[in-house]
């Protein structure tokens, strides 16, 4: 049968985040430096935050090599006082702020049964992956405007357990509920909030931790695709969370893992 509507997709013109400001935390290094990468492909300008100086300077060098606009601000996100800091440097920069993308994270031991895991630890990770997201919410929500989107980084271990990881796999199950708390509380503002699930990735979260080979054997065993994410793949998917194009998405979650949670 003939078709003769045309549908071909028409790329919009001009760069996807054209004159938007994106905050991303935890941008230093793997997923983060991907995102602020791409994002600043895309137009933005960016402010990448992070415990770690140096690798953060690394970053913003890169992307103004490129001729993009960069910078960056040391960062702990579980500490309220830092944010307002954060959020005071954005708004005296770029006076506004479009884009949050709450993407620091940590493990902690991914291999320790719950009985052994002490709860100083296990407050440890819920203060980065679930404190962090909130107070970044909570600090930077009331300076954007209708139009704003948040994205928040979870993990399949936000959807499915696992063994060992279970202060992890709490801390992303928190962050992926907290989306979508805030997506119905900021609704009414026009501030949409999201949250990207990503399988295994090779950065030097997963790269760098103890049992780095079985665990990177277990997981892309798990993976119908049969190999681990490059970070800019995960990037893609918050880019499209963070643009207009994702304009009727709120409190949904963009699942991004090879296929791991389709058993
Ligand atoms: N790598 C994976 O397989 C994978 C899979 C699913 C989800 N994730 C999530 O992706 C996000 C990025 O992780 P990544 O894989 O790029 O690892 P990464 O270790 O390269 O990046 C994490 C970044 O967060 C920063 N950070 C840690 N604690 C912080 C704190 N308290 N305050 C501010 N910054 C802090 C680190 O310095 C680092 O730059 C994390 O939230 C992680 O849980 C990763």
């Amino acid at each position: 049968m003939e078709n003769d509507t045309d549908n071909t997709f028409q790329q919009p013109a001009g760069r996807r985040l054209e004159g938007m400001v994106a905050l991303i935390t935890g941008g230093g290094s793997g997923i983060g430096a991907a995102i602020a990468t791409l994002f600043a492909q895309e137009g933005a300008s960016i402010v990448i935050t992070g415990t770690k100086e140096t690798a953060l300077e690394k970053v913003v060098q890169n992307i103004q090599n490129k001729g993009g606009i960069a910078i960056y601000a040391v960062q702990d996100v579980s500490i309220e006082e830092d944010w307002k800091r954060v959020i005071a440097i954005v708004i005296g920069q770029f006076g506004k702020i479009d884009i949050l993308v709450n993407n620091a994270g940590i493990t902690g031991n991914l291999l320790a049964p719950l009985q052994d895991r002490s709860a100083t630890e296990f407050m440890q990770v819920l203060s980065t992956n679930l404190l962090g997201p909130f107070l970044g919410i909570k600090t930077v929500a009331p300076y954007m405007k209708s139009g704003a989107a948040i994205v928040n980084v979870s993990s399949i271990a936000g959807i499915t357990g696992n063994a060992g990881g279970n202060a992890y796999t709490a801390s992303k199950g928190g962050s992926r509920m907290l989306s979508k708390g805030a997506a119905i509380d900021f609704a009414k503002l026009g501030i949409r909030v999201n949250s990207i699930h990503p399988g295994y990735v090779e950065t030097p979260m997963v790269q760098n931790m103890e049992g780095a080979v079985a665990f990177k054997n277990m997981a892309v065993g798990s993976t119908p695709l049969g190999r681990g994410a490059g970070p800019e793949e995960i990037a893609n998917g918050i880019l499209f969370l963070a643009s207009k194009e994702s304009s009727f998405m709120t409190g949904a979650e963009l699942v991004v893992d090879g296929g791991f949670t389709a058993f």
